[in-house]
């Protein structure tokens, strides 16, 4: 897991370090508490085996700082946050089955299939699935049904065939190919992964009761925001060593997926993402001090070093 030290030579003053140093742990009892071990014994294990393996919590992260920037009480987003987890955590269950990507390590850990076997791990993926739903609509407190519900749709879409589910099926179909187009990669990015890291934004907007013009707003950085990060996944996939990645690295290029570095090389697409990071806090610019933490996040995206 990264050193909040790591952090700390961020450009904005605001301490992004001390942030995650209350926020990480925060998020991380949320998380515990939100899933306890029950019958039957071994779905449960599975669910909480990957759920509770570690990993930065950048969407519940995002979804929090994301209420706040807009004037709310960040435990508001809460749930919200455990369940955006839930859900990034059963994406990677899937991505990592032998009949996708077939990956034995994942945030410095065997894979959920390694260890409980490709049935159970489909079913762990479903559970933590289903659960994210329903932890939202019964955990959500002190906010009216009306916006629990917009940011329930918010959420579902960027979770279905217009959102992860579609951009792994286009990632999965353009793989060994060597022409795919620019425009093929940005749909697998923006639908693979800035999908939910908009959906952790807008939603902890939509939560505190953001105007639909901040909302607009929230949106576009976090897919710029979005967009760098897989950037920067896919440089690192070919820059870091497996130990410092908690998973397998080289695996894109081993698999012939279509990346950035393949299509502009690695400094191209290192200055594409900090122009997409520069964008993206640009955006924030007139929410003031209360995005503070949104803007250093945006940062840590394209300077972290797993
Ligand atoms: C990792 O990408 C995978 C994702 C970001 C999402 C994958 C989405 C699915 C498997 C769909 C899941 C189903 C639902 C209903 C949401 P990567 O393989 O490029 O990164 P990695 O190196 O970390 O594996
Ligand atoms: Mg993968």
């Amino acid at each position: 897991m990264t050193s909040n030290q790591d952090l700390i030579a961020t450009p904005t003053a605001f301490d992004l370090a001390a942030y995650l140093t209350d926020r990480q742990p925060r998020v991380e009892a949320a998380l515990d508490a939100s899933i306890r071990p029950a019958y039957p014994d071994t779905i449960y294990a599975a669910m909480r085996y990957s759920l509770l393996a570690g990993g930065k919590r950048l969407r519940p992260i995002l979804c929090l700082a994301s209420c706040e920037a807009v004037g709310g009480d960040p435990d508001l987003a809460l749930p919200m946050a455990c369940a955006l987890e839930m859900i990034h955590t059963m994406s990677l269950i899937h991505d990592d089955l032998p009949a996708m990507d077939n990956d034995d390590y994942r945030r410095g850990k065997l894979t959920n299939h390694k260890v409980y076997g490709d049935d159970i791990a489909i079913l762990a993926g479903d559970g933590l699935l289903a659960y994210a739903f329903e932890y939202i609509a019964t955990q959500t407190q002190g906010v009216s049904a009306d916006r629990v519900l917009k940011a329930i749709a918010h959420l579902a879409r960027a979770v279905g065939a217009n959102g992860l589910v579609g951009g792994q099926v286009v990632d999965l179909e353009s793989e060994g190919k060597s022409d795919i187009s620019i425009e093929t990669l940005i749909y697998i990015h923006n639908h693979k992964t800035g999908a939910l890291f908009q959906s952790s934004v807008v939603c902890g907007a939509i939560l505190a009761g953001a105007t639909t013009a901040e909302i607009e707003k929230l949106a576009k950085f976090a897919q710029n925001i979005g967009l760098a990060f897989q950037i920067i996944d896919d440089i690192l996939d070919i820059t870091a060593t497996g130990a410092e990645l908690g998973k397998t690295a080289g695996k894109d290029v081993e698999a012939q997926k279509a990346t950035y570095p393949k299509l502009w090389g690695l400094a191209e697409s290192r200055h594409q993402a900090d122009k997409l990071v520069a964008e993206a806090k640009t955006i924030l610019a007139e929410f003031g001090d209360r995005a503070l933490p949104l803007q250093a996040l945006a940062d840590y995206i394209t300077d972290r070093k797993n």
